[in-house]
């Protein structure tokens, strides 16, 4: 947690402490109402808390748009559906909307980096307290899955010597392409090309290898080693468009550190 995100907390704790030593059975009956109108229901948490960050923002309650960033935040809300949610809010507030947008838009931001601090640590001590490379690779996968809403399908490829990918360990479902050649695929592309690979919508990717229908989106970045590919981390998600500078930001650093393991 931020510290801005503790303080916020922590201040919406004492003041709601304090109308409670006052509060008879309708503030009561009122603040209830405001728990469970947002549990799950025919509709999601997640979907509730992003209408109620809409309708805050609609507001201009700066302090009621933060507490839906961080609820949406804890309840595995994207980047991308918060966008979405925030321009609903600014088409239907209009330009006055603005300086609310632009505060969240931070305190969103500020969660991110936050969310990215944290999951590096973890990744950090797995490296540093297991025993064998294939535990630590296995460990980086499952922190992966496990932290990132987008992400469905996480692996490491190790390079053989005949410019060949073999798939190592993963998290997710088994696939059929346990050995890709250099060039084929979206994975091939990235070890040929040396470059990270982001695909937000893989039905438009023609050189690509289907592991499930369910797959609609794709990010490869390879790792390398004295200079040269050794591997790659391939994440598959079921959202289209879910990889911003986020996830290259986060998966480029987890990289440099396993080119120095493997
Ligand atoms: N889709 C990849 C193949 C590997 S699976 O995603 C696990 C590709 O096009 O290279």
């Amino acid at each position: 947690m931020t510290k801005k995100v503790e303080d916020f907390k922590r201040e919406r704790n004492e003041l709601n402490d304090v109308v409670m030593k006052y509060a008879k059975k309708h503030i009561k009956r009122f603040y209830n109402l405001d728990t469970n109108v947002y549990l799950d229901g025919a509709l999601p948490r997640k979907t509730k808390e992003l209408l109620g960050l809409v309708s805050s923002l609609v507001l201009r309650c700066d302090d009621c748009v933060e507490y839906h960033l961080i609820t949406s935040d804890e309840n595995g809300v994207t980047t991308k559906e918060i966008e979405e949610a925030l321009a609903i809010g600014l088409v239907v507030g209009g330009s006055i909307v603005i300086p609310h947008l632009r505060r969240a838009f931070k305190i969103w931001d500020e969660l991110q980096e936050t969310k990215k601090e944290k999951i590096l640590d973890k990744i950090k001590s797995a490296i540093n307290n297991a025993d064998e490379k294939e535990e630590k690779l296995k460990t980086i996968c499952e922190i992966l899955k496990t932290n990132v809403e987008h992400y469905d399908w996480v692996g490491f490829y190790l390079v053989d010597k005949k410019e060949e990918l073999v798939l190592g360990p993963f998290v997710g479902e088994s696939t059929e392409h346990v050995k890709i050649k250099f060039g084929e695929g979206i994975c091939g592309q990235a070890a040929e090309l040396e470059r990270t690979f982001v695909v937000q919508d893989v039905s438009k990717e023609t050189n690509y290898l289907s592991c499930s229908p369910k797959v609609k989106s794709e990010i490869v970045v390879p790792i390398f080693k004295n200079g040269k590919v050794a591997g790659e981390l391939d994440i598959d998600s079921h959202k289209t468009e879910p990889f911003t500078k986020w996830d290259e930001e986060l998966l480029s650093k987890i990289c440099d550190w396993v080119g120095k393991i493997i």
